[in-house]
């Protein structure tokens, strides 16, 4: 890779043992990658501290002191065998999920020493310099990037978000790479930094109205499915959808395929008109979306459910906005979760204390549902005890909670979810 001045003085150590072994790490990733050279970000979301199971064994093993900080960050950020120091960050960087809310450790089945273990990492992830945004949306709360601005972001549905909806520019990277950002402002110049690659290359032409949350997460998870990594752009939208709408879609295009970007004609900032979307080039094929095509996904989402016994209620996957916890309340206001089945809903710290302020919290709880913070069931693998059918209104947590838990799944509105909660049973 061709490298600047100042790259090449941080590889060979002027800024210390962590920074050389970042830009090392780097330059390892850009040649495999086969990039030319690199790009500066400021703006990186990754995640330093050891909250999954995995990680909290290895930082367990190693001490869970400062030492097995230090030891986590080296072999699991940097790739580095021997323990370097951690310093501070260069690059604004925002912290995504945990492998486990810190504020509920009963219900996420976490021992109070695996707590004190997170609150020192918490610290030294402040100390570093990391906002501790602890969510896969760190965009609607305060991370909003701007369109052509190039960042380091891991988190499938915020990378197709931030591409898509805001024009920013990231692949999806990864702990190691992020973290290495972090340290240098760097990530290698490749994919979805350059013009070509953001291109649309197939198209999904509408022949049904896309409108609810519900709508969203269902094309989303069927063109996922179709064009895998490709970049599709979508025509024929008669109605503009909003965030919680869109983070659903990418959610869900980004589960059943890998989809790091796509572009809606009319809305999204690279999309004035389908020429744009294309850079004047032919769309290798288009295909059309239509009724039958919504329900065929319906029934492929619902697939694994079969016993209408709800025990779990889910919400908020990706991490729920304020709108919708607000529709949330509304819904259950005045009513109560069924004894044999619980509602937890997951949103960052900083919208559940907006819910908190606007009394929605309460309304929840009073209901006898949850709102819960920094991670979610499928990051955590933490469900109410004795939990065999969930009910969800998210295309992809309907994808990975099975296959994670080896629960049985139902997909629907979020009323309908609510319903469920409050009777017990899928209808
Ligand atoms: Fe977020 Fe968990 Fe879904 S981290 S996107 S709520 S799988």
């Amino acid at each position: 890779m061709k490298l600047t001045d100042e790259e090449k003085a941080m590889r060979d150590g002027r800024d210390g043992a962590a920074v050389a072994r970042a830009m090392d790490l780097l330059i390892r990733y850009g040649e495999a990658l086969g990039a030319d050279d690199f790009v500066e970000t400021r703006n990186v979301c990754g995640t330093v501290t050891a909250t999954t199971p995995f990680m909290r064994d290895f930082a367990l093993a190693k001490g869970g002191d400062a030492g097995g900080l230090d030891a986590v960050f080296s072999e699991f950020n940097l790739d580095s065998a021997e323990v370097v120091n951690v310093p501070k960050v260069r690059a604004f960087s925002s912290h995504l999920q945990l492998g486990f809310d810190p504020h509920h450790p009963q219900e996420m089945g976490v021992n109070e020493q695996m707590v004190q273990f997170y609150r020192k990492s918490e610290a030294m992830a402040a100390r570093m310099g990391v906002q501790m945004m602890n969510t896969c949306t760190p965009y609607q709360v305060g991370n909003v990037p701007l369109r052509g601005e190039h960042c380091a972001w891991m988190e499938s549905s915020a990378v197709i978000y931030i591409n898509s909806v805001l024009g920013a520019r990231t692949n999806a990277e990864g702990r190691e790479s992020t973290s290495a950002a972090m340290l240098t402002c760097r990530i290698p110049n490749w994919g979805y930094h350059l013009d070509a690659p953001r291109r649309a290359t197939l198209g999904v032409a509408l022949d049904v109205a896309v409108d609810s949350v519900e709508d969203w997460g269902l094309l989303g998870y069927w063109m996922g499915d179709w064009v895998q990594d490709r970049v599709p752009v979508v025509t024929g939208l008669a109605v503009v959808p909003n965030l919680p709408k869109l983070k659903h879609f990418g959610a869900a295009a980004s589960s059943s395929g890998g989809v790091e970007m796509y572009h809606l004609v009319g809305v999204t900032p690279e999309a004035n008109t389908l020429e744009q979307a294309t850079g004047g080039q032919a769309l290798k094929e288009v295909r059309r979306y239509g009724a039958r095509e919504r329900a065929e996904t319906f029934e492929k989402i619902n697939a694994n459910g079969s016993d209408r016994q709800v025990d779990y209620v889910m919400l908020g996957c990706p991490h729920y906005t304020i709108e919708q916890i607000w529709e949330a309340a509304q819904l259950i206001e005045g009513r109560k979760v069924h004894t044999n089945c619980a509602l937890w809903i997951w949103t960052p710290s900083a919208i559940k204390s907006l819910a908190d302020r606007n009394g929605y919290t309460q309304i929840i709880e009073a209901a006898g549902g949850k709102i819960l913070t920094d991670s979610c069931s499928a990051m955590s693998r933490a469900v109410p005890p004795g939990t065999k059918v969930v009910a969800l209104d998210s295309a992809k947590q309907a994808h990975y909670l099975p296959a994670i838990l080896g629960v049985q799944a139902w997909f629907g509105t979020t009323s309908q979810c609510i319903d469920a909660a409050c009777t017990g049973r899928w209808a």
